[in-house]
């Protein structure tokens, strides 16, 4: 298959990209200069430089490609309206990155969320999520102008990427936080959960839904959770550092900002990636994400 690609310098894009080449999927990826367009060529990933505002030269590489994975920015509108023109009564497959912040909570790191969402679980999308779950339910409605749309929807993803970024986002940021303050602090009492899934079982996702996912679906993604506790002390233990900061969130918002300190670590987000196991035979192999953290973690 011909795959059109945004996001293809990032961490799950360029993951992705990688995976879909050893599948033996040719590959071409939106990058937004001419030295990340060099580099990800040495991967065997063919550049198109632009950006997701280009919407003349999106509609063209969806129009010419046999299938397109948005993976740049899962907040970006404009971008996905332009994939959906392109891709208009092809019966080709679009797969849509959001995340699973859209069911997050505001638990200020104190409490742990009773639920677990499926994909049949209605949502409760927190208000500052509005719009990215309007962008999916604008990609699954794709499904009436003739595209096999789909969604994917990652918890915290951990590993190390295979593209021009290796790192992701939660995970990092603490142990970059550590570094500065030789202490890993941790939003409330870091007893809310997180589901959470390692690139490289993310990326098998991706392959299997290019290839097979029903159109309209949306899948969560996950092979565990954990308290953000946990994962504290996982990256004390690994950086060799005493116990873990438990920080009031209030505080962690004034250092870190409102949307850091309450939604990326001090919410629960919780789902279950029934799906995905049911639909596609996905099946999750890498360690734990504790497990990733205390053996393989590069610090
Ligand atoms: N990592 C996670 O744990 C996780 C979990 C769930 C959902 N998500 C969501 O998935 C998406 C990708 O995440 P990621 O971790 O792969 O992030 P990332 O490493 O920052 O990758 C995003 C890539 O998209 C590109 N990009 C961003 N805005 C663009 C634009 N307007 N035009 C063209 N390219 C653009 C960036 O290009 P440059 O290289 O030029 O900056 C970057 O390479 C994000 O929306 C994120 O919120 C991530």
């Amino acid at each position: 298959m011909k795959v059109f690609i945004t996001g293809a310098s990032g961490f799950i894009g360029g993951s992705v990209a990688v995976r879909l080449l050893a599948a033996g999927h040719s590959v071409r990826g939106l990058v937004r200069d001419a030295e990340k367009a060099e580099r990800i060529a040495k991967l065997g990933v063919e550049p198109v430089i632009g950006t997701l505002d280009d919407r003349d030269l999106l509609v063209a590489e969806a129009q010419k490609s046999d299938g397109v994975i948005n993976a740049a920015d899962s907040d970006h509108r404009p971008g996905v309206l332009a994939l959906i023109e392109g891709l208009w009564g092809s019966g080709k497959p679009l797969l849509h990155t959001s995340g699973s912040s859209v069911i997050s909570d505001d638990a200020r790191g104190n409490s742990v969320s009773e639920t677990v969402f499926e994909e049949e679980t209605p949502f409760v999308v927190p208000p500052s999520k509005q719009a990215r779950r309007d962008i999916d339910t604008r990609v699954l409605d794709a499904i009436g102008s003739g595209i096999r749309a789909v969604v994917i929807c990652p918890s915290n993803v951990y590993g190390v990427g295979h593209g021009l970024n290796p790192r992701s986002v939660q995970i990092p940021f603490l142990v970059d936080q550590a570094k500065k303050s030789g202490v890993v602090k941790i939003v409330g009492r870091g007893v809310n959960v997180w589901s959470n899934v390692h690139i490289d079982d993310l990326a098998e996702l991706y392959l299997l839904a290019l290839e097979k996912a029903p159109a309209g679906t949306l899948y969560f993604v996950e092979n565990g959770e954990v308290s953000f506790g946990e994962i504290g002390a996982a990256i004390a233990k690994r950086m060799k550092l005493g116990p873990v900061v438990f920080w009031p969130a209030e505080e962690a918002a004034k250092e870190w900002g409102e949307v850091w300190a309450y939604f990326t670590y001090g919410s629960n987000s919780r789902v279950n990636a029934k799906r995905a196991r049911k639909e596609l035979g996905w099946k999750p192999l890498r360690n734990s994400a504790i497990s990733w953290i205390e053996e393989e973690m590069p610090l």
